[in-house]
């Protein structure tokens, strides 16, 4: 897969060399951070387009781009201080920024979105997030953290838990690990499981998984615990949410029954999903997701702007 001057709008594009080109890059890039050396980004500019409210991923990027001397330009509110107020369209929004900046990061509530701004615009894009359909690069880093602490992905056992049916970045996580040798258990309320388009996606890939609603009597087949929340703003309202409230949490009851090394994934935000108990385990690393973000956004804008 060629990265330089494309948009990475989907976990789609992605095969397992390009996955371990960019791995090998991240790693790089933490040895740039320690050293605080690097400004190959230097004079290029990221746009930081954000229409829905993100903490990781917007910081990650911004400082992805500062941690390589590039400079950032930057709205957390796009949807109530943008020009699309005046209803420009997102393509020309994308054609106008692009002539302002050299790479965009766009988040939105809308599935397919971040593509509309991308027809319009010259340089690549970035999809932080679009509505239910999909994170690409909380995907990428959720699987750099697998590769990191195992040195491989593939011969694992990987848990999605939680609410499988509305969280995009389990969505992209299942597209991603497809590429490697994992069976899967996944973990959710059976109104919540997978759709059945990334279910047969999976088949269609060869690989093997398991659907349960019992996260204690399937967490000790593990490698990976990977957790997400309950999507409550994805539901059409948010009583239909708290009905499965509290059906699924990591706590120290379910490490008891996990293998030693074993490792927790979350993409943040929590709420009751994982127990604070849990943060000083050492299979806890949800944290170190946090900062391995914004190395595998060093990698990518690095490799997107082709230095
Ligand atoms: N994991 C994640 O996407 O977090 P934010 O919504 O804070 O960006």
């Amino acid at each position: 897969m060629k990265f330089e001057g494309r948009h990475i709008l989907s976990t789609k594009q992605f095969d397992k060399s390009a996955l371990i080109a960019l791995f090998e890059k991240a790693g790089e890039m933490e040895e740039q951070i320690k050293e605080g050396k690097s400004d190959i980004l230097s004079g290029k500019i990221l746009a930081s387009l954000f229409f829905e409210p993100s903490t990781r991923t917007r910081f990650s990027f911004e400082a992805a781009m500062q941690r390589l001397r590039g400079g950032v330009v930057s709205n957390a509110d796009m949807m109530n201080t943008s020009s699309l107020t005046k209803l420009e369209t997102l393509y020309d929004t994308g054609k106008v920024v692009s002539q302002i900046a050299d790479v965009i990061v766009m988040r939105h509530p809308e599935a397919g979105s971040v593509a509309k701004l991308a027809e319009g615009s010259d340089v690549p894009v970035i999809n932080a997030g679009d509505g239910p359909s999909e994170h690409p690069t909380q995907g990428l880093l959720d699987l750099y953290t697998i590769w990191k602490n195992y040195g491989k992905i593939d011969g694992l056992t990987i848990g999605l838990v939680g609410d499988l049916k509305n969280s995009r970045v389990l969505h992209s996580n299942s597209d991603l690990l497809k590429h490697f040798d994992v069976k899967f258990v996944l973990v959710s309320p059976e109104e919540l499981c997978l759709p059945e388009e990334i279910e047969n996606d999976l088949k269609e890939s060869g690989c093997e998984f398991v659907k349960t609603d019992d996260l204690l009597g399937s967490v000790g087949d593990m490698d990976v615990l990977n957790c997400n929340r309950l999507q409550v703003e994805r539901f059409k309202n948010s009583e239909d949410a708290e009905k499965y409230r509290g059906s699924f949490q990591v706590n120290n009851e379910i490490l008891k029954a996990a293998k030693k090394d074993m490792i927790v994934l979350c993409p943040l935000p929590r709420m009751e999903e994982i127990l604070k108990e849990v943060d000083d385990d050492p299979r806890a690393k949800y944290f170190q997701q946090v900062e391995n973000g914004v190395a595998v956004r060093m990698a990518l804008l690095a490799k997107v702007l082709g230095v």
